[in-house]
């Protein structure tokens, strides 16, 4: 994407830049079906796809919390995917190309989810997965899963970007494909969250995304200019990137203008707790290009919107994909969004992915022995009125 070389397969340019996945011709724009594979039109082709029926999640009007904050908020709930994330639509494509060029073993580093969904996936295609992860820092139902799918799993003492590290070496030397966001065809897939959005609203301000390895955030973007280019979209939403406040290297790079990795990074919200994001460059592209903006929000303000779109919506996100509606509200603090903006925030993963922050932070279930007590809760107006 800096210096302009084309490959026909690598993970990074030899210059270190990042790469992009490019069409030849003139695209013929066909929509058919649901999911992922549903915008093939602006997807590789592939011989075989290997599919989990990804996609296609809700976009839910949220009609409470856009009166109580004056916006008009929808939310795009990724956590309705096969694995319980958006990595699922990265992940078909990247496992396709993995087939169709015949590899056997796959691997990535995560904070928990890529990792999940790559351990699905691989089992469904019959390839080995190997996946290096943060000791300690996994959310449970994330570890469960990697686990279970049948993944060789790894712990380091160590972050996350020590972990990229490992497997960005592993694979260079030509050990296993690797399907971290790094690699081009990953963030391919989840341009699709920014066809799905566009196919379903118009006229929309902005959109909020989680930050993490700050893949997303740039291929939703990238869906969006690719559906302007082709007249299915009228105007491209300003883009702002989230992160935590104890992990917010991006948006540090957006205040200062100059990039560097973030010491030690840690939040509440494991899934984003990353210091050294090798996609720093694109999400910072994307935001620059929409006219976005990247702002961080404090472990507290992501459990409390965490709460808001669980009890208000019946949206049940883990705490990273929650950093986006935190920063809703931080910008309506900060009283610079419109009043009746048109907001989307995505979701990115399920509420039971990570069971015990929420434990954390709920209150008990109160112990009872008959019905006699249950109805004493309710005398003592515990149970809120009679229905
Ligand atoms: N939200 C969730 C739930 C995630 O798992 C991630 C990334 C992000 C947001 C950020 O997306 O990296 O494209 O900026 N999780 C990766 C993983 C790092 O290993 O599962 P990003």
């Amino acid at each position: 994407m800096e210096c302009g070389r084309e490959y026909e397969e690598a993970y990074r340019c030899s210059c270190g830049g990042l790469l992009d996945v490019v069409y030849e011709g003139k695209r013929s724009v066909e929509l058919k079906g649901k999911g992922v594979w549903r915008y093939s039109s602006f997807l590789p082709d592939f011989k075989k796809r290997i599919s989990l029926q990804e996609g296609g999640t809700p976009l839910y009007r949220c009609d409470r919390l856009s009166e109580r904050f004056g916006v008009e908020m929808h939310v795009k709930f990724e956590g309705a995917n096969p694995t319980g994330s958006f990595k699922d639509r990265g992940m078909t494509v990247g496992i396709s190309r993995a087939f169709e060029l015949g590899k056997k073993r796959v691997v990535c580093a995560s904070t928990g989810n890529t990792s999940a969904s790559m351990a699905a996936y691989a089992a469904k295609a019959g390839m080995r997965a190997l996946v290096v992860l943060p000791k300690g820092k996994i959310a449970m139902g994330k570890l469960a899963q990697s686990l279970f799918y049948g993944a060789e799993v790894f712990e380091i003492d160590g972050s996350f970007d020590d972990a990229m590290r490992i497997v960005e070496r592993y694979a260079d030397e030509g050990y296993a494909y690797m399907l971290n966001s790094l690699n081009p065809f990953r963030p391919e897939g989840q341009k699709t969250i920014g066809f799905e959005i566009a196919e379903a609203i118009k006229g929309i301000d902005r959109v909020f995304v989680p930050v993490g390895n700050a893949a997303n955030i740039w291929a939703i973007y990238k869906g969006f200019k690719e559906f302007l280019e082709e007249g299915l979209m009228d105007n491209m939403p300003r883009m702002i990137g989230v992160q935590a406040k104890g992990a917010m290297p991006v948006v540090r790079a957006y205040e200062s203008g100059i990039f560097r990795a973030f010491d030690n990074p840690e939040t509440v919200a494991t899934a984003i707790r990353i210091g050294n994001p090798v996609n720093a460059k694109k999400a910072l592209t994307a935001i620059k290009e929409s006219d976005g903006s990247a702002i961080a929000v404090s472990d507290e303000e992501i459990l409390e919107a965490q709460r808001d779109l669980a009890v208000m919506e019946g949206i049940g996100v883990e705490p990273a994909s929650a950093a986006s509606f935190a920063g809703v509200k931080k910008l309506l603090a900060e009283g610079s969004i419109g009043k009746s903006e048109r907001i989307v925030c995505v979701t990115t993963g399920h509420l039971l992915k990570d069971p015990d922050s929420v434990m954390r932070v709920s209150a008990q279930p109160k112990s009872i022995k008959s019905y006699e007590e249950l109805l004493e809760y309710e005398h003592q107006d515990q149970c809120g009125s009679p229905a």
